[in-house]
C-alpha cells in the first residue's frame, strides 16, 4: 500500500529550492498540508525574498495540493510553528505533525557565527518550538539534514562541519527524549545537485544527482509506520546506507596503583586502534559501562562487586556480545571448598576423595566446572556487557547447562572465553548460563532462546516412579559456605538485600542445589567417578532456603539420568527438566548410536541425533536434504554418518546412506570439532582443503541450521 500523508501537517524549512522544495512537493502530492518555509536568501546567506517559498506553494496548489508559505528565518522557530498551527493545526483532521527539515546552503564565505546560528541553532529553535505540540499529540517525526562534511570532515569547511555534526548530536538526544512520546528523530547526510553543489560539482553530475532521489527516505522516515529512531543515513543517487559507530576492543593501559603514562599509551597504540573483534556501542550506557568495568578489573574498587550495581534497564544491545577472556587459577583448596559447599561431608567415606588432597583418587567434582565461567561473569564480565545493566536483587538463575570434555584437574589456571573453559590449551568444559532478570525486558527478542530450547531440550522425567531417590540436608550455613566458591551475590547472605529481591531470607544458590543433585547422580550411577560425568542440564524453578533438605529423584534411561529435585519438607520442585549424561557404556543414547571409538565428533552426532528426535520434522521442512559425513583420523576414513533430513521425521544413523546423499562432507575429526565450535570457518576449511564436499555444495549453507546451534549449545 502506498504511503499516505493525508491529514498530516508537514513543515519543511528551506523549502524554497533544492532538496527542501523536492520534499515539499513530494509530501503535498501524498496528501500532506505543507508549510513551505524559506527565507529566500542568496547562496552566501544574504538578502531576503518571499518569492522562493511562494513559487513552491503555487506549484503545490496548482496540482491540487495544500500548502502555505512562511518567510521567517529558522532562527524565529516559534513563528514557523505558529504558521503551521494557524493554517493547519485546527482543521480537525487527524493529528498534526511536523517534519522539520533544517536545511540551508553551504554558506562557504559567511562567518562561522552565521553558519552555526542558521544550521545548528536554527534546528534547535524550530524543534523547541514544535516539541511540546508534538508531545501533546504523542506523535512527531523530525529529520535533521547533516552532511558528509561533518561526518568525515572536509577541507575548508570547518565551521560548516562543526555545525552539521552538532545537528547529529542534537538529533541523537532528541531521539532519546522523544522516544516515549512517539517522537522520532533521524538524520540524513544527502548528496544532490542544487544551486550550491553546482559550484563544486561538474554540471552533468549536478543534473544526475537529482533531489528526488533523496526525498523518498525523508518521506519514509516521516511516516507513522516507520519506527526508525536515532538513525543516521547517507543518501544520494538512489542509494541509501545507514551509518553507525564502531569501536575497537581497545586496551587497558594502566595497572593497579601505577600512574598511567603516555608511554604506555604509545606502546599499546596498535592494539588501541585494532578493529579486530570491534564492538558497536549504541548508547552512552554501553560506552560508559565498559569503562566502569575497567575500574573493577584494574582496581578491584569502584564497581568491583557487580552484585551491587544499580538498577537500570536491559537492552537488545547485550544480545550477541562476547565477554572478554579471563583467567581463573585455583588449587585443591578451591575444589575442596566447593565440594563442602555442595554438601560433601567426611561422614561419608566415599566423599573423602573430593575432600582430602592426599587421597589416592583425589578428584575435583565435575560440577566445579561452573565455577571458572561464573568467575568470568561475576568479575566484571557481566558488568562489561554493553547494554546489560542489571539489578542484581532481581537476578534469578534460570537454567544451567554444563558439558565436560575431560575430568577437571584439581588445580590449575583456566582460561574462560565465551563460556568455554580451557586448562592450558585443552578445552575441558562448556557452560551455558541462562539468567532471568525479574521484571526486565527490552531485549527486543523472544524471552526464550531457540538455541537453548532446541539444542538442550528440557525433558520431562519419565512417567514411572523414580528409579532412585537420594535425600541430603543442607545446613543453615550452606549458602554462607557455598558463596566462598565465588558467587558473592549478597542475595545469598544479606537479609536486607534478599528482602529487596522479595525473599523472606537469603536463599541458597541455585548452583548449590545443582551441585547436590549432580553428586547424587554421580554417587548413584557412576560410583563417584568424575570421569564418567559428561553433561548436566537443569532448570531452576524455585528457591531453596538454607537448612532445607534436597531430594533428588532419578530415572535412568541409557546413559541419560533424568532428574528432578524437590525440597523434601515442602515437596516443592526446585530443579526440573533436568538430566545428567554419563559417559559411554554400551547402552548409548539415543539408542541407535554406537558410542565410543574415541572420536570427538561422536558426541556432536549424538547431540544431533537427539535434536532430530525432538524437532526432526521441523528440520526436514527447513532443510530437505540428506547429508553424508566421512570422518577421518590420521588420513584414514574412520566413521561415516548420515543425517537424513529429507525423509519422514528425519533420522541420523551411523554408516553411509542407502541411496545417494545430496551432499557428502569429508573432514577430520579434529577439524570437524573446530568447525562446530565456531573456531574454524567452514568456508576457510573448504578453501584450505580441510573440508571436502561432494554433491550439491549449495546445501552446505543449510548445515548452519544443524551445526551452528550445536556450537553455541
Ligand atoms: P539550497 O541552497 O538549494 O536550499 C537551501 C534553502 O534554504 C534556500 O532556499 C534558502 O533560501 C533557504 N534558507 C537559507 N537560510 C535560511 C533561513 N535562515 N531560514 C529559512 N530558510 C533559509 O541547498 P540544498 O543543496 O538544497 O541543501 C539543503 C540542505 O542540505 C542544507 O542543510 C545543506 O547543508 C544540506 N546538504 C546538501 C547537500 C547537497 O549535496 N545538496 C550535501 C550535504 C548537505
Amino acid at each position: 500500500m502506498s504511503l499516505s500523508f493525508e491529514g498530516r501537517v508537514v513543515l519543511v524549512t528551506g523549502a524554497g529550492g533544492g532538496l527542501g522544495k523536492e520534499y515539499a512537493l513530494a509530501f503535498a502530492e501524498r496528501g500532506a498540508s505543507v508549510v513551505v518555509n524559506d527565507l529566500g536568501v542568496d547562496t552566501k546567506g544574504g538578502g531576503k525574498s518571499s518569492a522562493a517559498a511562494d513559487k513552491v506553494v503555487e506549484e503545490i496548489r496548482a496540482k491540487g495540493g495544500k500548502a502555505v508559505a512562511n518567510y521567517d528565518s529558522v532562527e524565529d522557530g516559534e513563528k514557523l510553528i505558529q504558521t503551521a498551527l494557524d493554517e493547519f493545526g485546527r482543521i480537525g483532521k487527524l493529528q498534526c505533525f511536523f517534519c522539520i527539515n533544517i536545511y540551508f546552503s553551504f554558506i562557504l564565505l559567511s562567518t562561522p557565527d552565521l553558519i552555526h546560528r542558521v544550521h545548528l541553532r536554527g534546528s534547535f529553535l524550530v524543534t523547541r518550538a514544535a516539541w511540546n505540540h508534538m508531545k501533546k499529540q504523542k506523535f512527531g517525526r523530525i529529520i535533521m539534514t547533516a552532511s558528509a562534511a561533518g561526518i568525515y570532515g572536509n577541507f575548508g569547511q570547518a565551521n560548516y562541519s562543526a555545525a552539521k555534526l552538532g545537528m547529529l548530536g542534537l538529533a541523537n538526544t532528541l531521539a532519546i527524549e522523544g522516544r516515549n512520546y512517539n517522537i522520532y528523530c533521524n538524520t540524513i547526510a544527502p548528496v544532490a545537485g542544487s544551486r550550491l553543489t553546482e559550484t563544486v560539482m561538474p554540471p552533468d553530475l549536478v543534473a544526475s544527482l537529482k533531489p528526488e532521489y533523496v526525498a523518498p527516505i525523508v518521506l519514509w522516515l516521516c511516516h507513522e509506520q516507520c519506527q526508525e529512531n536515532g538513525g543516521l543515513f547517507e543518501v544520494g543517487a538512489g542509494w541509501i546506507g545507514k551509518l553507525r559507530w564502531e569501536r575497537s576492543q581497545g586496551c587497558i593501559v594502566r595497572s593497579k596503583n601505577e600512574p598511567m603514562s603516555p608511554e604506555a599509551v604509545r606502546d599499546q597504540w596498535e592494539k588501541i586502534c585494532d578493529f579486530t573483534d570491534s564492538t558497536r556501542p549504541l548508547n552512552i550506557g554501553e560506552s560508559l559501562q565498559s569503562m566502569v568495568s575497567v575500574l573493577s578489573r584494574v582496581d578491584g574498587g569502584v564497581g568491583a562487586n557487580p552484585t551491587a550495581s544499580a538498577a537500570t534497564t536491559s537492552s537488545a544491545e547485550a544480545v550477541g556480545q562476547k565477554l572478554p577472556p579471563t583467567t581463573f587459577s585455583f588449587n585443591h583448596t578451591q575444589s575442596i571448598l566447593y565440594a563442602l559447599g555442595v554438601g560433601m561431608s567426611t561422614k561419608d567415606s566415599d566423599h573423602l576423595r573430593f575432600l582430602y588432597e592426599g587421597h589416592p583418587d583425589f578428584s575435583c567434582l565435575p560440577t566445579f566446572g561452573v565455577i571458572p565461567s561464573q568467575a568470568a561473569m561475576m568479575d566484571g564480565g557481566l558488568g562489561s556487557v554493553p547494554g546489560l545493566n542489571i539489578d542484581f536483587t532481581q537476578v534469578l538463575h534460570g537454567e544451567q547447562y554444563l558439558e565436560l570434555y575431560k575430568p577437571l584437574p584439581t588445580s590449575g589456571i583456566q582460561l574462560c572465553y565465551k563460556m568455554n573453559t580451557y586448562s592450558g590449551k585443552e578445552l575441558v568444559c562448556y557452560n551455558q548460563w541462562s539468567v532471568f532478570v525479574v521484571g526486565a525486558g527490552g531485549f527486543g527478542g523472544k524471552r526464550n532462546s531457540d538455541k537453548a530450547k532446541v539444542c538442550v531440550p528440557l525433558l520431562p522425567p519419565p512417567k514411572r516412579a523414580p528409579d532412585a531417590v537420594m535425600i541430603d540436608s543442607t545446613t543453615r550455613d550452606q549458602a554462607a559456605l557455598y558463596r566462598l566458591s565465588g558467587d558473592w551475590n549478597p542475595l545469598h547472605i544479606d537479609p536486607s538485600f534478599a528482602a529487596m529481591g522479595g525473599f523472606k531470607a537469603p536463599i541458597l544458590h541455585g548452583l548449590c542445589s545443582f551441585g547436590f543433585a549432580a553428586r547424587h547422580v554421580l554417587k548413584q550411577y557412576a560410583d563417584n567417578d568424575p570421569s564418567r560425568f559428561k553433561a548436566i542440564k537443569v532448570r531452576f524453578v524455585k528457591p531453596v532456603m538454607p537448612g532445607q533438605s534436597l531430594q533428588t529423584e532419578m530415572w535412568k534411561e541409557g546413559n541419560r539420568i533424568h532428574i528432578q529435585c524437590k525440597v523434601k519438607e515442602t515437596d516443592a520442585v526446585v530443579l526440573s527438566g533436568a538430566y545428567v549424561d554419563l559417559q559411554g557404556a554400551s547402552e548409548a543414547s539415543p539408542e541407535n548410536l554406537t558410542q565410543g571409538g574415541g572420536l570427538q565428533s561422536e558426541l556432536v552426532f549424538a547431540e544431533i541425533g537427539r535434536r532430530i528426535k525432538d524437532v526432526g520434522s521441523e528440520l526436514v521442512k527447513k532443510v530437505n536434504a540428506v547429508f553424508g559425513w566421512e570422518i577421518t583420523k590420521d588420513g584414514q576414513n574412520v566413521a561415516q554418518w548420515t543425517i537424513d533430513l529429507k525423509n519422514g521425521c528425519g533420522a541420523l544413523h551411523k554408516g553411509p546412506y542407502s541411496g545417494k546423499a545430496d551432499v557428502t562432507f569429508t573432514v577430520s575429526d579434529d577439524d570437524f570439532m573446530e568447525v562446530v565450535q565456531g573456531k574454524l570457518n567452514p568456508q576457510k576449511a573448504f578453501f584450505s582443503g580441510k573440508l571436502k564436499i561432494r554433491g550439491n555444495i549449495m546445501l552446505s549453507q543449510k548445515l548452519e541450521v544443524i551445526l551452528k546451534d550445536y556450537a553455541k549449545l
